[in-house]
């Protein structure tokens, strides 16, 4: 059986048999605030803590404001940046320098600093950079083609259409990763209750229950009573 990566999060490690099989993808999909870039912080911090070397890739949120999100979750960023942690920040609003760092210098990025752990936050603003269809579809698939060759374990962050939000926005990652991870919102006696579902996850047997999860001062946390609803 291949080796897994513990994402870090509580609950969710046993739903998926030990963690995430070595070397694939997943995508985190959810609606605004359901915690995907908190989801995505978490499995890097957990990567450090064991001493593994990690890229972290926002569109989201600035070098300084990631160090601070984590912080606020009790994650210290800031003591492995000369060392284990990458930060990539790329530019939502400077389309072409950004389209031009992620062709020209991702990809030697992802193959010199062998990390075993990569986080994109989020692919929804990398598809938003290109204007075709086929331009957005290409440029995950090279992205995830050099995490896939440099043999990390990878999650990619990505908002949902808020026409159909069991799919993503773009409908593209979920068939260019191993896994799909849902987060979504349920109201439930007037209060809001956030859920997780493990949607795909190729070559592992993974819980298909419908779990409550909730987010504190320490993270995620997938809740273990099994009944929602
Ligand atoms: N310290 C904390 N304690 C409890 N809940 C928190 C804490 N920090 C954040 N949250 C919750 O997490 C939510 C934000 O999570 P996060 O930013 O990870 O979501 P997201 O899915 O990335 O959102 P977006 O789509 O806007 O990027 C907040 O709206 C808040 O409800
Ligand atoms: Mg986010």
């Amino acid at each position: 059986m291949k080796m897994r990566i513990k994402t870090g999060i509580e609950g969710l490690d046993d739903m998926l048999g030990g963690g995430i099989p070595k070397g694939h993808s997943i995508a985190v999909i959810g609606a605004f605030g359901t915690g995907k870039t908190t989801f995505a912080m978490q499995y890097i911090w957990e990567g450090l803590k064991n001493g593994e070397r990690c890229i972290y890739i926002s569109l989201e949120e600035d070098e300084e404001s990631i160090v601070e999100s984590a912080r606020n979750f009790g994650w210290d960023f800031s003591k492995y940046m000369s060392s284990d942690l990458l930060l990539v920040k790329l530019e939502p609003e400077d389309a072409r320098s950004s389209i031009r760092r992620i062709e020209a210098e991702l990809p030697e990025i992802i193959k010199e600093f062998k990390a075993s752990r990569i986080a994109v936050d989020s692919v929804s603003l990398i598809t938003m950079l290109f204007k075709k269809e086929e331009e957005k579809r290409e440029a995950l698939f090279k992205l995830s083609k050099s995490i896939k060759e440099s043999g990390a374990t990878a999650i990619f962050t990505a908002e949902v259409d808020p026409r159909n939000p069991q799919v993503s926005r773009d409908g593209i990652i979920e068939y260019v990763v191993d896994g799909v991870i849902h987060l979504s919102f349920r109201e439930e006696e007037n209060r809001l209750r956030l859920i997780l579902r493990i949607l795909k996850m190729r070559r592992t047997r993974h819980s298909r229950e419908v779990k409550p999860y909730e987010i504190t001062e320490r993270g995620i946390r997938v809740l273990s009573e099994a009944a929602v609803f």
